[in-house]
């Protein structure tokens, strides 16, 4: 590491009840870098991002953001630190509109730089722009989930968080949404992606980690994971 890690995991554990979702997990995520997280269904990548948020209290270890220990922070404090998810299942609100549910993206921030964000999120997804009354719970799953992104930018975070971004959508917009992630880093913005689809996430990062079980088994640059067989196997489900 030659800088000092915008957020850090350090042998982090977290449980619901007996259950132990995660068993000493240390990662790093540099300031302007993408780090993708792998893993199977059940892992823990969902876990370890809440965490972050406190939802599951780490119940030991250290989660680290600009060098604070964040992990007993009220989760409202850590928001406003910038850091914004983009969460599992896209979770917007369906009985609003697109522009509303842009509307509370702002949160951390105020409204004070709302038309100029809206206007900048209405360049990268034109779609939203002509769809800005319509109520986003009768929206596509690709359209929902441009929104669920354009949220989370509305609060002008300095890292975002994507859970499985691209689960459950067609190939084309599968494709979409990687362009619009690497967009979104070339804007400044620092990404750490939690995917299944290995393949797009790995040639999309720079670094990764393979979760299983509630623990890293393995991480390194990403190309070189992708060029290993035996990983691709064991992990990545690709051949
Ligand atoms: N709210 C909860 N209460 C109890 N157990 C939970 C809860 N959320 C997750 N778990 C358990 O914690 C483990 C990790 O789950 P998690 O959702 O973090 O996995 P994941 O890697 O995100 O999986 P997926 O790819 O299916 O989204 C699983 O065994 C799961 O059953
Ligand atoms: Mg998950």
């Amino acid at each position: 590491m030659t800088q000092a890690p915008l957020l850090e995991f350090s042998g982090v554990r977290a449980q619901y009840g007996p259950v132990e979702a995660l068993k000493d997990v240390s990662v790093h995520i540099c300031k302007g870098e993408i780090v993708s997280l792998i893993g199977a269904n059940g892992a823990g990548k969902t876990t370890l991002l809440s965490s972050i948020f406190g939802t599951p209290r780490a119940s030991a270890g250290k989660i680290i953001h600009r060098g604070e220990d964040i992990s007993r922070l009220p989760t409202s404090r850590i928001a406003r630190r910038g850091i914004a998810l983009v969460p599992e299942g896209r979770q917007i609100y369906q009985d609003m509109t697109v522009e509303e549910n842009m509307m509370m993206g702002t949160t951390p921030i105020g409204m004070n730089h709302f038309d100029e964000d809206r206007a900048t999120m209405f360049q990268l997804f034109p779609r939203l722009k002509e769809r800005r009354n319509q109520t986003a719970g009768t929206m596509s799953g690709g359209e929902q989930q441009m929104l669920a992104i354009a949220r989370a930018m509305m609060g002008r975070p300095e890292l975002i968080l994507f859970d499985e971004p691209s689960l459950g959508l067609a190939p084309l917009i599968v494709k979409r949404v990687f362009e619009v992630l690497s967009e979104i880093a070339a804007m400044g913005k620092t990404i750490f992606l939690v995917e299944q689809n290995a393949n797009h996430a790995l040639k999309l990062s720079q670094r990764a980690y393979v979760m299983v079980n509630g623990r890293i088994h393995l991480s390194g640059e990403s190309a070189a994971l992708l060029d290993n067989e035996d990983v691709r196997k064991a992990y990545l489900g690709l051949h």
